[in-house]
């Protein structure tokens, strides 16, 4: 059992966990430097000023450990990071190396999950969990969090270069806790998935009036979508609020322009209380798509993940540590394959092997 077991009471090593403070500010942003060199995605986490400010607006609500001189050896936040004000992030795990292994992070997470509890206007919690090691995953399933999406190749391996924690990208998978259940939340089901979705759903104690769209449904002429660039991730993303029949057309325009500018991934996240989302998978699927997962109430609605990524996918790395976890990832690499093996050469015996689409 780790020194930092909950019963042990911390100060007793040394250590203190609380709310940040802004004569926290520098220490924190060296704390990211320690660990990510100059990768962290969002950079602005090297700038203390911004932290100060994020801190005071409540966009990031960060709590830190201080170790006995006052330094910062670990933190992670509250960040209002999703579409729905309603759902915050944990995110930012983050422990000195030579504070690791004793139970640091898990001390954090209760801390946070009872704080969002308590003080923050907070329906739904999600985290993106690194699959490049198991030590996030274990930490939010300890704390309640259930798997429910994987983003395969989400981050670059530069990110965990200082580490050398990854030889290639690194994906994550979606975790996420509800506060408050919305039971009434209208969720429309893509055919080709529902029953991994419902049974995902069933399996996480989380309710849902789930719909069926009609068949031959007509769609409006024009989507309602929002694209976002992240170069710093090296991935684009589309939200679909409504699909309409020019959909394949737009996805096609942003994954040409993400090819040509580097991306390695690109996501669509799906809006799932608009009945036209079993058109879009279909129109998806049939672009080379594959199933990503749930993302629930991240719009406030359920969001359905569908993903391409632009090269051969690193699933190798990947390490899913929940059972359910392990049968999600399945499900993700079957899907790949369906979508990128469109002829399997059977003959010779022994000399099987898959022909993939060139993209
Ligand atoms: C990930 C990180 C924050 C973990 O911090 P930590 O304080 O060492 O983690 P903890 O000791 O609290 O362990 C977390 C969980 O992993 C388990 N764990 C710890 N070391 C482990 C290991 N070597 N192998 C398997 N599980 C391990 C713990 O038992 C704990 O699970 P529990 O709560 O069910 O007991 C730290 O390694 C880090 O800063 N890594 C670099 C940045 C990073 O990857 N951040 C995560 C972004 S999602």
């Amino acid at each position: 059992m780790s020194f930092l077991s909950s019963h042990a009471p911390i100060v007793d090593h040394g250590l203190d966990l609380d709310r940040f403070r802004d004569e926290d500010a520098s220490s924190l942003a060296a704390l990211f430097r320690t660990i990510y060199g100059n990768e962290y995605p969002s950079p602005e986490v090297y700038d203390p000023d911004f932290l100060i400010q994020a801190n005071r607006k409540g966009t990031t609500c960060s709590y830190i450990c201080r170790d006995g001189t006052g330094r910062v050896v670990a933190h992670l936040a509250l960040v209002r990071s999703a579409p729905f004000d309603g759902a915050m992030e944990v995110a930012q795990g983050l422990v000195h190396p030579a504070y690791r292994g004793t139970g640091l992070l898990s001390r954090l997470m209760e801390l946070v999950i009872a704080e969002a509890a308590r003080s923050h206007q907070c329906a739904t919690l999600f985290a993106t969990a690194v699959c490049n090691h198991v030590m996030s995953q274990r930490s939010l399933a300890g704390a309640g969090f259930s798997d429910s999406a994987f983003e395969i190749d989400y981050t670059p391996s530069r990110l965990f270069a200082k580490e050398r924690a990854s030889r290639g990208r690194v994906a994550t998978v979606f975790a996420f806790r509800s506060l408050k259940p919305a039971p009434e939340l209208p969720t429309y089901l893509p055919q080709a998935y529902a029953a991994v979705i419902t049974g995902m759903f069933q399996e996480t104690g989380t309710q849902r009036r789930f719909l069926h769209p009609r068949p031959g449904l007509p769609l409006p002429d024009t989507s309602v979508t929002e694209v976002t660039d992240v170069p710093t991730l090296d991935v684009t993303k589309i939200t679909v609020a409504c699909a309409g029949r020019d959909l394949a057309d737009r996805v096609q325009q942003v994954e040409s322009r993400a090819r040509s500018n580097g991306r390695a991934v690109v996501q669509v996240l799906l809006d799932m209380s608009t009945p036209t989302v079993d058109a879009a998978v279909e129109s998806l699927r049939a672009a080379g798509f594959w199933f990503g997962g749930v993302l629930p109430r991240y719009l406030n609605a359920d969001a359905f993940l569908m993903q391409k990524t632009l090269s051969t996918p690193n699933f190798d790395e990947v390490k899913a540590d929940s059972s359910a976890a392990k049968d999600l990832l399945q499900v993700v690499q079957a899907d790949w394959f369906r979508a990128n093996v469109s002829v399997m050469v059977t003959a010779p015996r022994d000399s099987a092997r898959p022909v993939t689409r060139s993209p």
